[in-house]
């Protein structure tokens, strides 16, 4: 055989193994937590029998190629899933940003496809700093989290990587501070959302008063109470960012002007 022929049916031979395994198994609890605490947004597939003939597998595991680099991993010790309350093959979305599991169990689906699954969990995929689009919007919005610190930021601009990383260690201060009402579960007090001055943005920006022009700029929205403020202009320091979020949690931005377009009646 010649050594060209040869390669590419290595090559081959390899790559169809390579979709078979490519996914860590977790072996047992320790394995599986040590897996879901090292990353802020880590996904693993609890699949009884994970094969080709398992219902959602195949899918699962094109999915999971889909959404690199999140990590995906595959578990199937009962241990496990007891320890993450699962009880039957099931796609588990775990997420640091406010300490949620979302789960998506798939004999309650009735067509599985890898484009829904891959939807699943990039919908989900909220982290310390989400950057905002119709996709994880969804997931936003559905999270237990109502209050959203949001950085308007151009993309590209001279700053952006620097406000993007100050925003990102910021918010790992407000995760999981507070106790819900009914004193349990401490649940965070903001999730922290970029949103860049793009076209498709047009209509948050314009919630809040602000074109492209203006940013970046730092605002508070409040889905409780529907309230919007937006930081003095100014320098975007940790400092004042964080000065910002406590005036929000000690309750004295609710007697300040809130954010929005200049002139409401002049639009009727
Ligand atoms: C758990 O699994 C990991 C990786 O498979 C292994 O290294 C470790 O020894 C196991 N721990 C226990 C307690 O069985
Ligand atoms: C508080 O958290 C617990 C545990 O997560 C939950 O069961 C409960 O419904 C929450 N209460 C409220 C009022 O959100």
């Amino acid at each position: 055989m010649n050594m060209l022929l040869f390669s590419l049916i290595f090559l081959l031979a390899t790559s169809v193994v390579a979709t078979d395994t490519d996914l860590p198994s977790l072996s047992n609890v320790t394995a599986a937590e040590a897996f879901v605490e090292a990353s802020e947004v880590a996904v693993i597939g609890f699949f009884e029998t994970p094969s080709e003939e398992t219902l959602g597998y195949k899918e699962f595991v094109e999915a999971a190629r889909n959404v690199r680099p999140i990590p995906v991993a595959l578990c199937s010790d009962k241990e496990a899933w007891a320890k993450f309350s699962v009880v039957s093959d099931t796609i588990a979305l775990f997420r640091k940003a406010d300490k949620h599991q979302e789960n998506l169990q798939l004999s309650g689906i009735k067509k599985i496809e890898a484009d829904g699954l891959t939807r699943f969990i990039t919908m989900n995929e909220i982290r310390f700093l989400t950057e905002y689009n119709q996709v994880t919007a969804v997931g936003l919005f559905q999270s237990e989290v109502k209050t959203h610190l949001l950085l308007f930021v151009n993309r590209g601009s001279a700053d952006y990587d620097e406000l993007k990383d100050k925003l990102a260690a910021l918010a790992q201060e407000f995760v999981g501070k507070v106790t819900n009402s009914s004193g349990r579960t401490p649940v965070p007090e903001f999730l922290f959302v970029l949103i860049h001055g793009v076209k498709s943005n047009e209509k948050s920006l314009g919630y809040f008063g602000l074109t492209s022009r203006d940013l970046p700029r730092v605002g508070i929205y409040d889905s409780n109470s529907d309230m919007k403020w937006l930081m003095p202009d100014g320098e975007i320091s940790t400092e004042r960012v964080r000065e910002f979020c406590r005036s929000f949690l000690v309750g004295n931005l609710k007697d300040v002007k809130q954010a929005g377009p200049p002139d409401r009646k002049t639009e009727l």
